[in-house]
């Protein structure tokens, strides 16, 4: 059971002459085995002394462009009682991150990577409406061009407060409105734009799924900045979602709206 006194030895020996030389070995074997890929070598590039808290601009007076767009996909329910309206929407918003730039000559002509989003700067913009955090899958990356173009893309379920017409049974059209905008960032900090025109988003269907009772009329957009004490002005994006009831026998209906 025990270990006779020149076992020990041995063990002893080995420890001390094999591990301290082992570690250094292995580090040097794993920096070769990655240093000449260019993916890791560009991540490299990227991150290295990249403060992710830091608007990227290099001259603070810039104000960052969002540019957003927004398709829906499903309206998955429509709750009269409540004056809820629950969507499923791909959101695309995109930025310029002036410190996110390399000259693709230098990395084997990779002009777009996708990094993790928690390694850079996003902008926080959300939805006015939200009255429930829908399930939305986490997406954990982005794209980045060697421009530094960052494209983030998700899908949103959103569940959002929304007045609910419910008086012309049966040709019924609901207006219900989503606006994006920066939480806490004013407009010399956050702008926000749309990434197409408002006619292509407006007559965007292509996404939609149709699946019964609801039929998608259009999505209009508007911009306007606004002002809570005449100093600070915020950017904001609105879209009123148009949509048509086309089953005449919607069941929650109540017989005294007839
Ligand atoms: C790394 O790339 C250089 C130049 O392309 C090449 O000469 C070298 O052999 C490569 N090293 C490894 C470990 O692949
Ligand atoms: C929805 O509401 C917005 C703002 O009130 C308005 O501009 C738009 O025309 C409305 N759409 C419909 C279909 O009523
Ligand atoms: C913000 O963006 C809008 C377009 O969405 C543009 O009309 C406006 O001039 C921009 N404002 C600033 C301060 O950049």
């Amino acid at each position: 059971m025990r270990l006779s006194v020149p076992w020990t030895a041995l063990v002893f020996l080995l420890v001390q002459g094999v591990l301290p030389a082992s570690p250094v070995k292995k580090i040097g074997n794993s920096m070769g085995r990655f240093a000449n890929a260019t993916l890791v070598r560009l991540s490299e590039f990227l991150s290295a002394g990249y403060k992710k808290g830091v608007r990227p601009v290099k001259d603070w007076r810039d104000s960052t462009s969002v540019a957003i767009d927004l398709m829906i996909y499903s309206i998955l329910n429509v709750d009269e009682k409540n004056q809820v309206l629950t969507t499923y929407i791909w959101y695309r918003q995109a930025w310029t991150d002036e410190f996110m730039v390399w000259n693709p000559e230098d990395f084997d002509e990779v002009k777009q990577v996708s990094i993790p989003t928690a390694n850079v700067w996003v902008p926080d913009i959300l939805i006015n409406e939200f009255v429930d955090v829908g399930k939305s899958p986490d997406i954990p990356y982005v794209y980045v061009t060697h421009e530094g173009l960052v494209s983030n893309y998700k899908p949103i379920q959103v569940v959002t407060a929304c007045t609910l017409n419910i008086y012309n049974f049966p040709f019924d059209v609901q207006n219900c409105s989503l606006t994006f905008q920066s939480w806490l960032h004013t407009i010399k900090d956050i702008n926000i734009t749309l990434m197409r025109s408002p006619q292509e988003l407006k007559e965007d269907h292509s996404l939609f799924m149709n699946q019964g009772e609801w039929e998608l009329l259009h999505v209009l957009s508007a911009y306007k900045s606004f002002s809570l004490d005449n100093d600070d002005y915020y950017a904001e994006m609105k879209f009123h979602v148009s949509s048509l009831i086309i089953n005449l026998f919607y069941s929650t209906y109540s017989p005294d709206f007839v």
